[in-house]
């Protein structure tokens, strides 16, 4: 057995060759052939009809899809809710004693939810919201650890059709607030804390710092999870288990049109504001409940589906919960990190769940990798039957470990391009029909059409470019919050008549699609977007800093790293103490995500002689390649003591 994975990837070359699906796989894979593509580019408009007739419609649509480019309506006059199909329908099919979740809490508690349960909670909390004002078509902002509590918010925000927006844990309460001025929304859901490495991430100390500041919100709710004492303000701030006892058990879910908004997700841009990205009800639901299906060949009645990424992210939004619930799947949430107690918390919790699908990103792969097979062969994976990536591209490194030390040979790994913007998987394979090249994700799903152009817009068929996306998807986002005009220039001015990813992309001479990573001003640390802008923004915000300029440089386990170089105003001197100094700051500003690894100070950053910072020369000196071109820069001699610097800088892990 031991050596059976090895052969496999033996089998195969790095270079090109494929690897066609196994055979144990695809025997019972719900796609086996073309035939869904084939469907597809026949009529791809009727497609995603049939797929939306998966979910249960109050009322069907009148209106397939209008198209007034760039804003796309999908299912118009089409009614639902989105907790319905998640919740009621299965349990009106029987199947309300089917685990919903299997929860684990860091420390190690569980919980069991039952499809019936979660129904149950979700109405319950539906009612709550209700009794706090929240009427249909507000906005809840949701601030959570990983506890069962957060999705349960989520679907009861869309049972009454108030739009949640949820802002990932990790961001400090600036961040927070920012987001909830933006959003006017009226309530805020949070807890006392969460555990992290065995430590309470103190939450509602954030929470409240955001809003004591936050003219807009009414009442905080507050779930008990760490029980280690917090303030509540008296009249805003109730707990969660007060509110839900004696609150009415029935909550109608209200009848939404398709195009009515489901929620808001923040997303760092290529500026220092983030954008509210506003993803509805019906197309939405249709495309997530769609792509879980397919992508990962999903057998509600058998398979353990764990999505390891946090609810906080649209990975979670839409692969954690509408997807996997709208399906009527059984899921792992996990609190934790995968270090604590130890590093083979992950695979224990595989091996006790008997989890068939993963569902991870490049960064925690290289991470296990760094860590050491020795880990994951202490426990018995033998349940799995299907791995997926998501978040950044994954090296073929990455990907054979992934496929030999996890899957242990016999698991397709499928490979998934999408975005916050996109709401579901656009580029992945179909794992029982696509033969699989590690490292590329493939060809666009059935239904999507993608092009690579060049710089002047035009396609190429083979070769390297900018990836669009040709035409509407459902699932597509429907614009950023309060700003359609920023919607227009951000995504659909670069290349008229197409929708710009920011990403960078190649087919080879297969046609398969390979992501090269970000081509705007974004970087992708451990496949979290982070503008270098908003990093910025946050350092010159800093009254010792006179000018920052920040890059994304490659690193090995976290995709890129954050390198910022930096001008002191003339009064600060340029310690390793005022640097921490800084990358505290910053983390104050965004949250511990955006820290910068390394600070370079230097007494002047390369500008070209119209004063704009060269970044391109930034980029070469923290990857420490050797300088391209510097012959426009005002002053050459910048560069190189900017390199000397940047040699010495202290870099933090
Ligand atoms: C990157 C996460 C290569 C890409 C779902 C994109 C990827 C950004 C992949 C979106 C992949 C995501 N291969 N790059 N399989 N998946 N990306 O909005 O740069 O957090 O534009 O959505 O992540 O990040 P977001």
């Amino acid at each position: 057995m031991a050596d059976e994975p090895r052969q496999a990837i033996e089998s195969f070359s790095l270079e090109g060759r494929t690897l066609l699906p196994p055979d144990d796989f695809k025997k019972d894979a719900l796609v086996r052939d073309q035939s869904m593509y084939d469907q597809a580019s026949e009529d791809w408009t009727g497609f995603w009809a049939t797929q939306a007739l998966a979910l249960d419609w109050f009322e069907e649509w009148d209106t397939l899809l209008e198209w007034d480019l760039p804003f796309a309506r999908w299912f118009g006059g089409g009614q639902l809710n989105v907790s319905y199909n998640c919740l009621d329908r299965h349990v009106a099919a029987g199947k309300g004693d089917k685990v919903a979740f299997h929860w684990e809490g860091e420390p190690g508690d569980t919980r069991t939810i039952t499809y019936a349960g979660l129904l149950d909670e979700v109405q319950r909390f539906a009612n709550v919201l209700r009794s706090l004002g929240v009427q249909r078509g507000d906005r809840v902002a949701i601030y959570m650890p990983m506890v069962p509590e957060l999705p349960v918010a989520m679907l009861a925000c869309t049972r009454i059709g108030a739009a949640h927006s949820v802002v990932f844990g990790g961001f400090s309460a600036d961040a927070l607030r920012d987001r909830i001025d933006d959003a006017a929304a009226k309530v805020l859901v949070t807890a006392d804390g969460g555990w992290r490495r065995g430590a309470v991430v103190p939450l509602k100390a954030s929470a409240d710092a955001a809003a004591d500041q936050a003219p807009t919100i009414e009442h905080v709710v507050v779930v008990r999870r760490t029980d280690h004492g917090v303030d509540m303000k008296e009249g805003r701030d109730h707990w969660w288990h007060d509110l839900m006892e004696g609150v009415a058990v029935e909550c109608e879910p209200e009848r939404m049109d398709a195009e009515d908004l489901l929620y808001l997700l923040y997303t760092s841009g290529t500026t220092a504001r983030p954008k509210g990205i506003m993803h509805t009800t019906g197309g939405y639901l249709t495309q997530v409940a769609f792509t879980h299906k397919y992508v990962f060949d999903i057998k509600p009645d058998t398979d353990v589906y764990w999505c390891a990424a946090d609810i906080g992210w649209v990975t979670g939004h839409s692969y954690i919960v509408y997807g996997p619930l709208a399906n009527g799947c059984t899921g792992v949430l996990y609190e934790g990190t995968p270090d604590f107690p130890a590093r083979d918390r992950w695979w224990d919790i595989i091996e006790r769940y008997g989890v068939t699908i993963l569902y991870t990103a490049p960064t925690a792969i290289r991470t296990f990798m760094k860590w050491g097979g020795q880990e994951p062969a202490k426990h018995d994976l033998s349940s799995l039957r299907l791995l997926g990536s998501v978040g950044e591209p994954i090296n073929p490194e990455a990907w054979t470990w992934y496929w030999e030390h996890i899957g242990g040979g016999r698991c397709p790994v499928v490979d998934t391009w999408w975005q916050t913007e996109t709401g579901a998987i656009m580029i992945s394979p179909l794992p029982g029909a696509t033969a699989l090249k590690p490292g590329s994700a493939t060809f666009p799903l059935p239904g999507v059409e993608a092009e690579v152009v060049d710089d002047q817009g035009k396609p190429v068929e083979r070769g390297g470019g900018y990836l669009t996306l040709t035409r509407p998807w459902p699932s597509m986002l429907r614009g950023i919050y309060g700003d359609p005009e920023r919607y227009r220039e951000t995504y659909w001015s670069r290349f008229p008549g197409r929708y710009f990813a920011g990403d960078g992309a190649r087919i080879d001479d297969d046609g398969y699609y390979w992501l090269l990573g970000r081509v705007d001003d974004v970087m992708n640390v451990s496949g979290h977007r982070i503008s270098t802008t908003e990093v910025e923004s946050a350092l010159v915000d800093h009254h010792s800093v006179a000018e920052a300029a920040v890059v994304g440089a490659a690193d090995a386990t976290t995709g890129q790293g954050i390198i910022a170089f930096v001008t002191l105003r003339g009064d600060f001197e340029s310690s390793d103490e005022h640097g921490q100094l800084l990358r505290k700051h910053v983390a104050t500003r965004i949250g511990a995500i955006a820290r910068p690894k390394t600070i370079v100070f230097t007494d002047d950053l390369p500008k070209t002689r119209s004063g704009k910072i060269m970044r391109r020369l930034l980029r070469d000196v923290a990857e420490g390649r050797s300088l391209g071109d510097t012959t426009t820069l005002a002053d050459a001699s910048v560069v190189e003591e900017i390199k000397r610097r940047a040699a010495s800088a202290p870099t933090e892990d």
